[in-house]
């Protein structure tokens, strides 16, 4: 219901005040930008890195295999998976989501290793919700360890930008040590590894995906908002992949492949590490974009899970229920001042935030 705060504020605000406001948010998002830059090799074609895991006649390939156009149309999603399997690694891509009307659809960027451990599967989510057009994207991220699929770990987030427009970077980080997702620089989430949560923590090599798809049951509003082919096809667009980690054979149990180097490697890496700017970054993204935490569901985990930190800050925006106390949080959001008078009149009747599906 952030809608309604808009108009009323609006005539109030004199605008040196919203000039000073202006001022403030882009001087604090370009240093966002400039402090925090990956330095990552991102020379691989498609053909190097992936091959096509299902609908090939969804998948279109750029000349030079350097982009890859995931296709969702009324046939059929599609998706890519990685060639190898990797010990730890750092994986990313830069992508771009459908446009226009994507309720129903989701985008994931994730790594798995399902088809080969199918009772006791580890992975790492980070899945684009849909949406009805003109209102902010959600997306989540999800960690899985040895079969855990009784214990979700998601969190969900609104995005401080349009991902429709322009690729942004999405990466995974994953070490023996911690899991840290990103969106362009800025460190979203990072799961720090706690020795009780034994197999929960992914420690299995792992593919990476990348999928579209009709989750029209679950994604936008609950459910209550289905893919509409009307606007067929829907495509995602995934270019400058990185996929760096030790190449192993999944089903080497022994594994003779030996990843000390690699993996010490990939601990020495400074997205590995987060810096002081990092954190900061990471509170100013949780406290304004996050809206559903599993750390704050105290009616689906009475003692939250082992590895969850509770941040004071972050504590006192959410119910028990794991949800946000104040949806008027939101009400800061830039994508307010694009929404035209129509689709705030129907965000009004929407009936709120969509339920966070489990
Ligand atoms: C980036 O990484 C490469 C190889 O790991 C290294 O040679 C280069 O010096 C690094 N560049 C910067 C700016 O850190
Ligand atoms: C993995 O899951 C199996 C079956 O649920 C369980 O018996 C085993 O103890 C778990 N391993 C770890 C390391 O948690
Ligand atoms: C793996 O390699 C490291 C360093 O290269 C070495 O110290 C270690 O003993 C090796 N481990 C195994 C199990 O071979």
């Amino acid at each position: 219901m952030d809608y309604f705060l808009y108009s009323p504020l609006q005539k109030r605000l004199s605008p040196l005040f919203l000039l000073l406001f202006l001022i403030i948010v882009t001087t604090t998002t370009t240093t966002l930008k400039t402090t925090l830059a990956f330095n990552v090799t991102t020379l691989m074609t498609f053909g190097e890195s992936y091959s096509p895991l299902f609908s090939e006649f969804n998948i279109q390939r750029s000349q030079d295999d350097k982009t890859v156009r995931l296709l969702l149309n009324r046939f059929s999603g599609s998706g890519i998976i990685s060639s190898d399997y990797y010990n730890y690694g750092f994986f990313s891509a830069n992508i771009k989501m459908p446009s226009e009307h994507t309720a129903g659809i989701v985008v994931a960027f994730y790594t798995s290793n399902v088809d080969t451990f199918e009772k006791n599967h580890d992975e790492l989510d980070i899945e684009f919700l849909g949406n009805i057009k003109g209102k902010p994207w959600r997306f989540q991220t999800n960690m899985y360890g040895n079969g855990s699929v009784s214990r979700g770990r998601e969190e969900r987030y609104r995005m401080w930008f349009d991902p429709s427009l322009d690729s942004h970077r999405y990466s995974i980080l994953w070490t023996p040590k911690n899991t840290i997702f990103y969106v362009d620089e800025v460190p979203i989430r990072e799961v720090i590894r706690h020795e009780a949560m034994r197999g929960d923590y992914p420690s299995k090599p792992m593919s990476v995906y990348a999928t579209i798809w009709d989750a029209s049951s679950w994604a936008t509003n609950g459910g209550k908002e289905k893919v509409d082919y009307k606007y067929e096809p829907f495509v995602t667009e995934f270019k400058d992949l990185v996929l760096e980690g030790c190449i192993v054979d999944p089903t080497d149990q022994i594994l003779s492949s030996n990843c000390t180097d690699q993996i010490a490697q990939l601990i020495s890496k400074d997205y590995t590490t987060i810096t002081p700017e990092g954190r900061k970054s990471m509170k100013w993204f949780r406290e304004k974009y996050m809206y559903y935490s599993y750390c704050y569901d105290n009616l689906r985990y009475l003692v939250p899970p082992p590895e969850c930190v509770i941040v004071p800050s972050e504590r006192e925006m959410f119910k028990d229920t794991g949800r946000l106390r104040d949806k008027m949080k939101f009400a800061g959001s830039h994508r307010r001042h694009r929404r035209g008078r129509k689709s705030r009149r129907r965000n009004r009747n929407s009936g709120g935030e969509a339920a966070v599906a489990m």
